[in-house]
């Protein structure tokens, strides 16, 4: 028997008990003819102790013991005399009378610890170790217990969890596919799935009318701290639902998974805020609504004053920033080089601090009176002691930046405690986004997503002005899940295709066999998916989505450990039917 407790289970209340526990050593350390030693498991830690008189040789053994072996012991369950109040087990040690090492470690190149000396890098590189460490266990035990709730969930209301291909054909979903190359079919490929978006559509035609599956889906596009290549969805889908039937289930859902795995509650009805409000507000498409400093737009008042650059712009907007107007030029000129780095793009700042004394001081005073500052002031509800910051140009752009410089001053005046959980629903996208250079129209959550009923008029005469039926969910700034009702006839998939610049032939070619399957009775349909590794890593308070995948890659998509993507031998290229190119 390798082991009768785990190491983080003893108490007090079993003093006396002979146990046997197998873990990792943490540490061995020698105090007053006594050899200790921290014996871990995913469980937690437990002092092992030896005497160093009563049973020397065993002693001497412990003393041997390096990091990371791995070792059996059996022993007896004691009394500390000096407790450790900040460990679980901190009230008991086992007085060890056997001891068997049943694996050597070499010396580990960090440290298993909370707080480990080894960069990200080494630590991808020996993931193995790094997913020792407690904290990173928590992420991913975390992830297990919300995997396990929406199981739970929605297994409850009658959803089927179907598996659908990864060996398939491209799914439209923005990004790149990555590719397979196949064998059997000379100078053919494989895609592997964006989602499996068209599979839960046919589900819906095949008359499963409540699916989920969570899965992996793949895109080849940059990587971020919250996009891998490889992730995971929770990919969900219904019949005859309207927008609303599906809100309300999935709401339920998020208010299920927090309750479970947190223990919060949400009492009320989550917010909803259609997108052109956001974008206006807040500068963003998933805006952090954990904190108020909305954008309001000061066009009208800040014009024809002489100040060329807002005389010129086409939009200038502001946001106040709570009791900053004390910030000193040196902080302010640290503001502005935040917007000016090449990931904002912003020309400048304009600052006007409203100072405790009612009185004003802007970087734009040659331009402005005390009363136009006033109106600013006003327009914003900025009391004295605020700052007001200015942004302007062209009106989408400006948005965007006073969107980031609002994050920025949230995350300087401590807004965003990442104890606290803000989710809203964002709703009423625009169906298409132009390509600013070719003209050329995209979708912009992906081609099935039907228009609002109320807008399928504009669709020929002002495609741009037509709102989706689509709906994201928003926590925190975060992009959690996205879905939308779906088109369910032929007509309108190919006028869709038809926006989208497909030929009929190209149209026909990719999606044929969705618009046939169109003509055999589809029922109206529509569903969401969410980034489970987002989900899973918001309610971790982790920064990146690294920190709850068990294996995930680094920024340039390697897999560090087992070093991939690698070079693969000539047979396999040439059973391929494959030749590599080197460009240099
Ligand atoms: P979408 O593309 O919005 O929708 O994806 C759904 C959710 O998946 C997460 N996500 C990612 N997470 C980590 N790394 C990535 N590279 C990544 N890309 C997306 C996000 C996102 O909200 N088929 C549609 C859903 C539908 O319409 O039902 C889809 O895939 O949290």
């Amino acid at each position: 028997m390798y082991r009768t407790h785990n190491c983080g289970e003893l108490r007090i209340k079993n003093i006396n008990t002979e146990v046997v526990l197998s873990g990792w050593v943490q540490k061995v350390r020698k105090l007053g003819g006594m050899t200790f030693v921290d014996l871990r498991d995913r469980y937690g830690i437990t002092q092992l102790v030896f005497n160093d008189e009563t049973d020397a040789d065993l002693s001497e053994k412990a003393q041997k013991l390096g990091r990371e072996f791995v070792i059996k012991i059996t022993g007896k369950v004691t009394e500390r005399s000096s407790k450790n109040p900040d460990l679980p087990t901190g009230e008991i040690e086992i007085t060890v009378n056997d001891l068997e090492i049943l694996s050597k470690s070499e010396i580990p190149p960090f440290t298993i610890e909370e707080n480990t000396d080894g960069g990200e890098e080494i630590r991808l590189k020996y993931r193995y170790l790094d997913l020792r460490r407690p904290n990173v266990q928590k992420g991913i035990i975390l992830r297990h217990k919300t995997t396990r709730e929406i199981r739970n969930f929605l297994s409850n209301k009658g959803f089927l969890e179907i598996e659908t291909p990864f060996l398939i054909k491209s799914t439209p979903e923005g990004a790149r596919d990555f590719v397979v190359p196949s064998r059997m079919s000379e100078g053919k490929f494989y895609a592997l799935p964006q989602s499996p978006q068209v599979f839960k559509q046919l589900l819906m035609i095949g008359g499963y009318d409540k699916y989920f599956q969570i899965t992996k889906c793949f895109r080849d596009e940059d990587f971020r701290a919250d996009r891998q290549p490889e992730f995971t969805q929770i990919d969900c889908e219904m019949s005859f639902v309207e927008r609303d039937d599906v809100l309300t289930v999935f709401e339920e859902m998020t208010k299920h998974i927090f309750k479970k795995v947190m223990n919060i509650d949400f009492p009320e009805t989550f917010p909803r805020l259609k997108y052109d409000e956001a974008m206006e507000k807040y500068g963003s498409d998933k805006p952090d609504i954990r904190f108020e400093m909305k954008i309001h737009e000061i066009s009208k008042s800040a014009k024809n004053k002489g100040f060329k650059i807002f005389d010129d712009a086409e939009y200038v907007g502001a946001i106040c920033a709570e009791g900053l107007a004390s910030y000193s030029r040196k902080q302010l000129d640290k503001l502005v080089d935040f917007v000016k780095r090449p990931q904002i793009g912003a020309k400048g700042l304009v600052y006007v601090k409203y100072n405790e004394d009612g009185t004003f001081k802007s970087s734009v005073d040659k331009f402005y009176s005390a009363e136009d500052l006033k109106t600013w002031a006003d327009t914003l509800s900025a009391k004295p002691g605020d700052l007001i910051l200015v942004m302007s140009g062209n009106k989408k752009e400006t948005l965007t930046q006073l969107g980031e410089l609002r994050l920025e001053m949230g995350d300087r005046s401590e807004l965003r405690d990442k104890n606290k959980f803000a989710p809203l629903w964002i709703i009423d996208f625009p169906l298409f986004e132009k390509d600013e250079e070719t003209g050329q129209l995209h979708a912009m959550h992906h081609p099935f997503t039907s228009p609002k009923i109320s807008d399928i008029e504009l669709l020929d005469t002002d495609p741009e002005a037509v709102k989706a039926n689509a709906y994201d969910l928003v926590i925190n700034g975060n992009e959690i899940g996205g879905g939308s009702i779906r088109i369910h006839n032929t007509e309108m998939q190919e006028k869709m295709f038809e926006h989208l610049g497909f030929t009929k032939e190209e149209a026909e070619e990719q999606f044929g066999f969705l618009m046939n399957a169109f003509k055999y009775g589809a029922p109206p349909h529509g569903g969401i998916a969410f980034g489970l590794d987002r989900w899973v890593a918001l309610l971790n308070g982790s920064e990146s989505i690294r920190d709850v995948m068990a294996f995930p890659k680094n920024n340039a998509g390697r897999d560090l450990m087992i070093d991939a993507p690698s070079e693969i031998d000539k047979q396999q290229l040439e059973d391929l039917h494959l030749t590599v190119v080197k460009k240099f």
